[in-house]
């Protein structure tokens, strides 16, 4: 009889939004036992001590050191990435590292050798590319059943560069912009479907706002060596919003009410400086379980599937596209819905920490590997390039 594995002790480098997400996503499941968490704002920990029964640490390099912990989720700011999981390795832990997996080839690099060093396991993610109406049209393809993959089709219009940023989230040059925070999620779905090497990019960018000097919209057309492609068009202006053609079901699977355009913009008019990095924090920051009532953390039961705007994969014997509550299907014999009904809520977290816990039993290397993600990250910086130099750049 085989031992049931015990959870993975996770330890959550950040508070904010990337790691509430984490916790919320985990609740309930129990793969994982949340042993310890570090931010720099005390209330941000004071609020998560009031959920869990683990550790509280003000800096990373301290939660790297608890023996309570054996894998860490790097979940702070795209800048810290590569010191903070540099730094978790060299302390033996695992790592789930948030995408990108960091703003350079060379820092990617750096975080592979470290991993390697050590003898850990790494997983970058979670992108969109877990969620399950994602993976399980990954499968179909996979399997054949619908002949070879031709094109995918992806569109993503929401309010991503008026939510509240500190400074550094509006300058390109320090990781800013939609590059690195958005486009990596259209870029991983892309690739996990495809499951093909990247052979070249022809991307323009768009900065409409000039109070907001950074790339808030773009149009990509990408190829694969087996002679497949993909469109990405994004947009965070918060004018069209294309849940609209997804059923009024948000990001994280929330209900959303379809009457909310320029809204974001202008909870944020006149709001800039000390002011708007303050929102940031209290808008996005952990906050006590028994104060979320809705939205992207509303109670489990109420969520539907996550996604990141429309799509639409085509194969030779049919198309498909994900929904609120699975995917549908299009083929010769008309169009059938197919419910994915496991964990609904957040599966994305689960996922990617189960992608981690495979790798470190030994049961599948993870997919989502540092070579993933540079390959992610250098096709982000590949779409900048031909958007600057306005040709197509081959990978
Ligand atoms: N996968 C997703 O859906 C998703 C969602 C949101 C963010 N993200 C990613 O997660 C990362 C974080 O984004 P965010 O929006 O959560 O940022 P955030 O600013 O809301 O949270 C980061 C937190 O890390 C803390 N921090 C930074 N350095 C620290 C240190 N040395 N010690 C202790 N605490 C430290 C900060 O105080 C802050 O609270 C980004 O790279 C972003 O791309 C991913």
């Amino acid at each position: 009889m085989t031992e049931p594995t015990p959870p993975l002790r996770l330890g959550i480098a950040g508070l904010g939004l990337a790691g509430t997400i984490m916790l919320r996503g985990l609740q309930g499941w129990d793969g994982a036992e949340v042993t310890a968490a570090a931010d720099h704002h005390e209330t941000l920990l004071a609020n998560f001590a009031g959920d869990y029964d683990a550790e509280t640490y003000t800096d990373v390099a301290e939660l790297c050191q608890s023996n309570r912990v054996e894998a860490i989720y790097v979940a702070t700011q795209h800048q810290f990435h590569a010191e903070h999981a540099i730094m978790a390795a060299e302390h033996g832990k695992h790592i789930i590292l948030e995408k990108p997996m960091a703003l350079s080839l060379a820092d990617c690099d750096a975080i592979i050798e470290a991993v390697e060093r050590a003898g850990v396991q790494l997983v970058i993610g979670p992108t969109h590319s877990f969620d399950p109406n994602i993976e399980y049209m990954a499968e179909i393809i996979a399997s054949g059943e619908l002949g070879a993959l031709s094109m995918i089709n992806t569109w993503n219009f929401n309010d991503f560069l008026y939510r509240p940023r500190r400074p550094e989230e509006l300058d390109t040059s320090q990781g800013g912009g939609i590059i690195f925070n958005q486009l990596p999620h259209q870029i991983d779905s892309i690739r996990v479907l495809t499951g093909d090497k990247l052979h070249s990019v022809h991307a323009a960018l768009g900065v409409l706002d000039q109070a907001r000097p950074t790339e808030g919209n773009a149009t990509v057309m990408l190829r694969f060596e087996s002679g497949a492609a993909a469109s990405m068009v994004y947009s965070g202006y918060d004018r069209f919003d294309s849940d609209e053609f997804f059923g009024w079901v948000g990001e994280g699977g929330q209900d959303k009410p379809g009457d909310t355009h320029g809204q974001t913009r202008a909870r944020l008019k006149g709001v800039t400086g000390e002011e708007e990095k303050a929102r940031r924090t209290s808008a996005f920051g952990y906050k006590p379980s028994a104060e979320i009532s809705g939205g992207r953390f509303a109670a489990p039961d109420n969520l539907r599937e996550g996604h990141f705007g429309v799509m639409v994969v085509s194969c030779e014997g049919g198309d498909m596209r994900p929904t609120p509550d699975g995917i549908a299907i299009y083929d010769d014999d008309g169009a059938r819905h197919v419910e994915i009904p496991a964990g609904k809520f957040l599966a994305s977290r689960p996922a990617v920490v189960q992608e981690l816990a495979n790798a470190i039993s030994g049961k599948a290397p993870a997919r989502r590997d540092g070579q993933w993600g540079r390959a992610s990250l250098e096709a982000a910086l590949a779409i900048q390039q031909s958007s600057a130099e306005r040709r197509e750049v081959l990978l």
